[in-house]
């Protein structure tokens, strides 16, 4: 089987997540991460094995401190079919130029991160909401975390019984765990001081049809985000039909917080780790069960983000639809599940 190469631009918090889940995949080749900064994260890919890059003018200082590289990004963008931009936000877009070069000339593919603008890429994408769109387009834009978990349950329930609005408050981490320059420390800020928030805009741009305002503040928290959602939909359900339709769903874990005392982020994580988890990774969307309140066509329910793992299996199935694979999306979707282990937890805690 010809695997496909990948390359991935910016080794932080999703980059390191995207490439070690290339890794597993068995018909994928992971061709090197680009870095920037000679640093542990480096020295940890270096003693994995994993193929190290960096960019013109940072080769000296991964020499001064003797961090080997095997070239340059062009090295890389010579040797790949797709590109993972995972650098900071707004970073992505000044790269663009150079992807779409090797793109005219060799074809390659490009996907963004959610931190980009929209018009970065040719769409935004979400696996549960428009997976069939990708294929034809030579880049994608995987949305931000918080909005791919509001989008899984969108969609999903859209599916089922048809989205007639969605209001929902965004409850954000200040920080992921490794960042020690970002707040608040003690205060919930109000992020952004108006409504709705850009997050019901970023929703508008994979499911334009669905009527969404947000609002959303920050606490002093690195674990998870939780959002309140309130949906009315189009016809009368109830919470055992909800919870059924929810249930199907490899990338949804229901958490039953009665049966297992789970009614909070930190313990979550703790699960995780039990479990074994990759860094405590949670790439499915939790919805605890016991908070999903229907009566009619009204569904309110608390659910969690684990920001730094949720867009993992999208970029992966992102993968596969620009290169159009036999069996796209259904096939691709199943694959990242299995391979991944979503929904192991949820066997558990559900
Ligand atoms: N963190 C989240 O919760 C989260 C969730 C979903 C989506 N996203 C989005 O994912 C993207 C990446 O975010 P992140 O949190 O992973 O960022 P991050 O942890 O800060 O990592 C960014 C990486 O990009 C590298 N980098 C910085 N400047 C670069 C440059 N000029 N050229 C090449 N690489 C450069 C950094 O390299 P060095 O390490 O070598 O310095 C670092 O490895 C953003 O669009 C963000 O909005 C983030």
């Amino acid at each position: 089987m010809t695997k496909i190469r990948v390359g991935v631009n910016g080794y932080g918090t999703i980059g390191k997540r995207v490439a070690d889940a290339v890794l597993k995949m068995p018909d994928m080749e992971l061709v090197g991460v680009v870095k920037v900064t000679p640093d542990a994260s480096a020295l940890i890919a270096e003693s994995r094995g994993i193929p190290l890059y960096t960019v013109r003018d940072r080769v000296e200082a991964f020499k001064s401190k003797g961090v080997k590289v095997e070239g340059v990004l062009e090295d890389l963008l010579e040797s790949i079919d797709v590109i993972v931009d995972a650098t900071p936000g707004g970073v992505g877009a000044r790269y663009k130029e150079l992807y779409l070069e090797y793109s005219k000339r060799k074809g390659l593919k490009m996907i963004f991160q959610g931190g980009e603008k929209p018009g970065v890429a040719e769409i935004s994408f979400n696996a549960y909401c428009n997976p069939e769109k990708i294929p034809g387009h030579r880049s994608v834009r995987v949305v931000s975390c918080n909005t791919t978990g509001l989008l899984r349950l969108i969609c999903i329930l859209d599916k089922a019984f048809g989205v007639e609005k969605v209001r929902a408050t965004i409850i954000r981490r200040a920080a992921d765990p490794k960042e020690d320059k970002r707040g608040p420390v003690n205060s919930i800020r109000l992020n952004p001081p108006n409504i709705p928030s850009h997050h019901a805009v970023d929703v508008k741009t994979v499911a334009p049809h669905i009527d969404i305002e947000t609002a959303a503040v920050i606490v002093p928290t690195t674990l998870m985000h939780v959002h309140s959602v309130y949906i009315v939909l189009k016809k009368n359900t109830s919470r055992d039909e909800v919870i059924d339709v929810l249930g199907r769903y490899k990338r949804i874990l229901l958490v039953d917080s009665e049966k297992t005392g789970i009614d909070s982020t930190a313990k979550l994580v703790e699960a995780s780790r039990d479990m074994g988890r990759p860094r405590y990774d949670i790439p499915e969307l939790v919805v605890w069960k016991d908070t999903i309140h229907v009566n009619g066509e009204e569904v309110w329910l608390l659910q969690g983000v684990h920001q730094e793992s949720i867009v993992v299996p999208e970029n992966i199935d992102a993968i596969r639809g620009l290169m159009n694979t036999k069996g796209y999306p259904s096939e691709s979707i199943e694959l990242t599940d299995k391979i991944l282990g979503l929904g192991s937890l949820s066997r558990v805690l559900g």
